[in-house]
């Protein structure tokens, strides 16, 4: 079993869970994530790390409240215990020094490129963090990301702080800063994912971003998390879960990510939980 040491709210709809899992925090990478089960009925989960403490033990895990099994995960308290921590599972993000590396986070991304960024710049690069929300009460973490970065750009669609606009509006700052990546890593929802792409595959840099496939075993068996990358079939789950975004068939992944739309919506309704 294993025992959570906290479960908080961050942000509306985002919580902070922090689980003693010390085999798993043994040798986590940056850009591997965890398969979780939040008890009897629900399904298995698939999140990011999005941090840790190797010498206690625990791993740090930002997820959002989206369906029955992440609302019964966010009725978990410290102490309780999850009876599956999986992992680590896929393949770490490259973390090498490349320049000038420009890291976007939004919604539960803001929480599992902190790794990311952290390693990034202990190899050296200088880190341009980009954090994305609808408005101020929707970004987090700043201060920790702050440490491991160059700059900050906070980007709000309703203007309530840093600049006014969604991630297009980063490349016009970039543009005016003067500021060319020579590479793109986004973590994030799959629309911020794709549009991540659309908005920054102009700079001819690979843009990473990590891939939100539904997945049972994480460990290549039962194909649910087929994604194609370069006309080839991966798994996101042991070929990823990042890949450059520039060569994913987003059509038919978005495809793939609906299947399961109606029945879950079938279980939120009849199980008191709250929305999708
Ligand atoms: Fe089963 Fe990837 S989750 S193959």
């Amino acid at each position: 079993m294993f025992k959570i040491v906290e479960r908080s709210p961050l942000v509306p709809n985002l919580h902070l869970l922090v689980v003693e899992a010390p085999e798993v925090v043994e040798s986590i990478q940056p850009g591997q994530f965890v398969i979780i089960h939040a008890g009897e009925g629900s399904e298995r989960i698939p999140l990011s790390a999005a941090d840790w403490d190797r010498e206690k033990g625990t791993l740090s895990i930002v997820f959002m409240e989206v369906g029955t099994s992440t609302s019964k995960l966010a009725q978990m308290k410290a102490g309780d215990e999850l009876n599956t921590v999986v992992g680590p599972l896929g393949i770490p993000i490259d973390t090498m020094k490349y320049g000038t590396v420009v890291c976007i986070g939004g919604c539960f991304g803001m929480g599992s490129i902190f790794p990311v960024v952290r390693a990034l710049k202990e190899s050296g690069n200088e880190i341009i963090t980009m954090l994305e929300g609808r408005s101020e009460n929707l970004l987090y973490w700043e201060d920790k990301l702050a440490v491991f970065s160059d700059k900050i750009i906070r980007l709000t669609r309703d203007g309530s702080c840093g600049y006014k606009g969604h991630i297009k509006k980063g490349t016009e700052i970039l543009h005016e800063m003067n500021i060319k990546p020579d590479r793109v890593i986004a973590n994030g929802c799959t629309t911020l994912s794709y549009l991540a792409v659309k908005e920054y595959e102009h700079y001819n840099v690979p843009v990473i971003v990590t891939l939100n496939t539904i997945m049972i075993d994480g460990t290549g068996m039962c194909g649910v998390c087929r994604c194609t990358v370069d006309g080839e079939m991966k798994f996101a789950c042991v070929d990823g879960p990042s890949f450059d975004g520039r060569f994913v068939d987003w059509e038919e992944l978005a495809a793939r990510r609906k299947q399961y739309i109606s029945e879950e919506a079938f279980l939120v309704h009849h199980s008191g939980c709250g929305g999708i």
